[in-house]
């Protein structure tokens, strides 16, 4: 693959967009359809002793509802807080308890109100700060020697921050829809993961894979709200079957809030020490996170970023998990490596101040090749040229280091602060089949998800490039698992893992034009060359690992298994990275004391950039979420009654077109070759990792005031 910049095209699905003309799950049209509501518990903890659906029964369109007796579980249920279909035990506020299904949404709804459960309710907690929850211990890194280093110090920070929980507010609300035909069951479902609704729902409706078809086109918002099967899916999969009809479940959004992943209330306690030329000597970093009950989500994951972005060579972690009564938190958007930043980065900031020095130079001078959790050395390591490049983009210069001294015209306090973050560069195997037809059609699949993100627009880059087709008649199948084994699209690997493998399909074409044509001069382009010949169609289909992987997990991507190469960017004989850096501008309200961010420069390293419009968009789109869990986003539980009070847009804050100024997005553009054959690094979490602390610590260069909660509000400066 040649390595000169691609162009900046147009998102491949753009018209289709802006004409309304994109299908989402919940748009399917099936004839026959039946509409489903869920009945939420309206308790935090306990059983359900008894269910009375005799007047929903009687709500004329009402067709059959559901009660745990008909959604039985194998054995061997799945690891959120409570198994994916209804059940008597109650482990939230929230939980589903009945699904009611009728010919229209509205008799549905009104069926759901109309069951009567009764509960038998125990005692719970949901407040992160309430004493007497049981802590779990997680694994955690640890290496060199941390309590040696920190007492040798000559300046160090010992602080303590927390970041809240938030919930994902997506545009697409989840949404299930069900089909039984022929003893085939086929979903639709906003998914960032095909193959796991595949299979876990297969398991748990005791039916073979393979008579499973999840279909995935678009989806409408990941950021991993949708990297598993749903609350509600294998539930309305059931209704379906027992009512042998399509069946499809909107939830509304504020049973979402109760229903869905969302990101913990962590307790972040971070101590530093540096040498007295300013060399980061020690770093003990201790993370506690909310988790539900039974929850897994791995603690130690706070790490994979603070143990590697500077050049550390004594670190002590501790991690742990505080077991309450809510649905198991899991990803949202740089799901550790945003709040370890906000904390981690903070600290820094901190020990920049402490110690008399500007926080670029601090960090720069900081840099390492090595990176000391794995002992191996990094590919391409950029961080200090986004350092370097954003400074002067930002105009860093001309900033005045003591806080509090800048001021703008109308005398409102001015900041500026930056930080940095590092996400890893990874990657799964995958297997695609490009056909280009003698009629003019170019047709791909692949595994991968389209959310949004760009995942089209990068494929069709490497295929128009590397191909004589029309463009304006190429079809990009992902999300399909009837078209290609499909795999989980999350931890920034999407572009990694579907480009290198449609660039190889691509050549793989070529290569067949050439075998086929065998010298002769044929003119026009490929779909031309194939109608002289009189061939209808060639097909090719091309299998590609990451770098150490091999047949085996190209086998494990076929049968639905998790086959990521390069977590925490570890690789066989190198640890490969992507890298941010994020400046900000604050002004502080004189009177008001509210907070305003007119601009943040951000400059990345995700390796090549194979999308430009799209890679812009991303890193918009994450410095905008950065904003809102900075000084807006928070899910506020309900220690009376369980469960989340904010659960709207109405009363869980994001931010509005008013609340974001300019922001200022580059790239380094360096292929990392080492990294995949494409030079290509991930942009989709990196992107929001370091903005909120940036933010932070634009606010204490403005005012002296250290906010060491999010989001920060103006009442904690007044
Ligand atoms: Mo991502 S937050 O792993 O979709």
């Amino acid at each position: 693959m040649s390595a000169a910049p691609f162009p900046d095209i147009a998102r491949f699905d753009a018209l289709d967009k802006v004409c309304g003309r994109t299908e989402y799950a919940g748009d399917v049209p099936l004839p026959g359809l039946l509409h489903a509501m869920t009945v939420p518990a309206t308790i935090a903890k306990g059983t359900l002793t008894s269910i009375d659906v005799r007047t929903a029964l009687a709500v004329p369109g009402v067709v059959r509802v559901l009660t745990p007796q008909d959604t039985p579980m194998p054995q061997g249920g799945a690891n959120s807080a409570a198994p994916p279909m209804l059940q008597n035990a109650i482990a939230y506020r929230g939980q589903p308890v009945a699904l009611v299904v009728a010919e229209t949404l509205e008799a549905a709804i009104e069926g759901a109100e109309a069951v009567r459960a009764v509960f038998a309710a125990e005692a719970f907690t949901v407040s992160f700060d309430r004493p007497g929850s049981p802590r779990e211990d997680a694994k955690a890194p640890t290496f060199g020697d941390a309590d040696a280093a920190f007492s040798a110090a000559a300046t160090t920070i010992d602080q303590t921050y927390v970041t809240t929980a938030n919930h994902h507010n997506p545009m697409e609300l989840l949404s299930t829809t069900a089909v039984w035909s022929g003893g085939r069951l086929t979903i639709y479902e906003g998914t960032q993961n095909a193959a796991r609704i595949k299979f876990d729902v297969a398991h748990l409706m005791q039916i073979d894979p393979a008579n499973v078809d999840v279909v995935s086109p678009q989806v409408g918002g990941g950021f991993g709200q949708k990297g598993e099967v749903q609350r509600q899916t294998a539930i309305v999969a059931q209704a379906a079957r027992l009512t042998g009809r399509p069946v499809k479940l909107v939830m509304p959004r504020n049973q979402v809030f109760h229903n869905t992943r969302f990101r913990p209330h962590v307790k972040h306690h971070v101590r530093l020490g540096a040498d007295a030329s300013g060399r980061l000597v020690s770093a003990h970093y201790d993370t506690l996170q909310q988790n539900s009950r039974r929850g897994r989500y791995p603690a130690d994951w706070y790490h994979a970023g603070s143990s590697k972005v500077y050049g550390i060579a004594n670190y002590r972690g501790t991690s742990g998990d505080l077991r309450l009564d809510t649905q198991g938190p899991s990803q949202m958007r740089a799901p550790f490596e945003h709040p370890a930043a906000f904390a981690f980065e903070s600290a820094i900031d901190e020990l920049a101040h402490a110690l008399g020095r500007d926080p670029v130079a601090l960090r720069l001078a900081n840099d390492t090749r090595i990176d000391h959790s794995t002992g191996k050395r990094f590919t391409k390591r950029l961080l200090n040229e986004c350092l370097t490049r954003g400074a002067q983009r930002f105009g860093w210069s001309r900033r005045q280091p003591a806080p509090g001294s800048m001021k703008d015209a109308d005398g409102n306090a001015v900041g500026w602060g930056v930080a940095a973050g590092v996400y890893q560069a990874a990657m799964h195997p995958a297997i695609a089949t490009l056909r280009i037809g003698a009629n003019g059609s170019t047709h791909y699949a692949s595994a991968g998800h389209e959310m949004g993100q760009g995942m089209r627009t990068a494929i069709a880059q490497v295929l128009i490039a590397g191909l004589r087709i029309d463009p304006s008649r190429l079809t990009i199948v992902v999300g399909d698992t009837r078209a290609a084994p499909q795999h989980g699209t999350a931890g920034q690997w999407g572009t990694a893992s579907s480009v290198p493998v449609a660039a190889a399909a691509a050549q793989r074409m070529v290569a067949a034009f050439d075998e086929l044509l065998a010298g002769r001069d044929v003119p026009g382009n490929m779909h031309a060359q194939l109608a002289r010949i009189r061939r209808p169609f060639l097909e090719v289909q091309v299998t590609m690992a990451a770098p150490g992987q091999g047949p085996e997990h190209v086998e494990r991507l076929k049968t639905g298994g998790f086959a990521v190469a390069g977590l925490h960017g570890t690789y066989p004989e190198f640890t490969a990275l992507s890298h941010i850096a994020h400046f900000v501008e604050v002004r502080i309200e004189t009177f008001t004391g509210r907070i305003r961010v007119p601009r943040i420069v951000s400059v990345a390293d995700c390796g090549r950039v194979v999308s430009p419009r799209t890679a812009r968009s991303q890193v918009q789109g994450g410095v905008v979420w950065a904003l809102g869990a900075a000084l807006r986003e928070t899910s506020e539980v309900d220690a009376r009654y369980g469960g989340w009070l904010n659960a709207d847009l109405a009363e869980y804050l994001v931010p509005v077109n008013a609340d974001i100024g300019e922001i200022d997005v580059s790239f380094i553009d360096e292929p990392d070759f080492e990294a995949n054959a494409a030079g290509v690094k991930g942009i989709g979490e990196i992107s929001m990792v370091g903005a909120a602390a940036a933010i932070a610590n634009a606010i204490f260069h403005a005012t002296g005031r250290r906010l060491r909660t999010l989001p920060m509000r103006l009442e904690q400066l007044l």
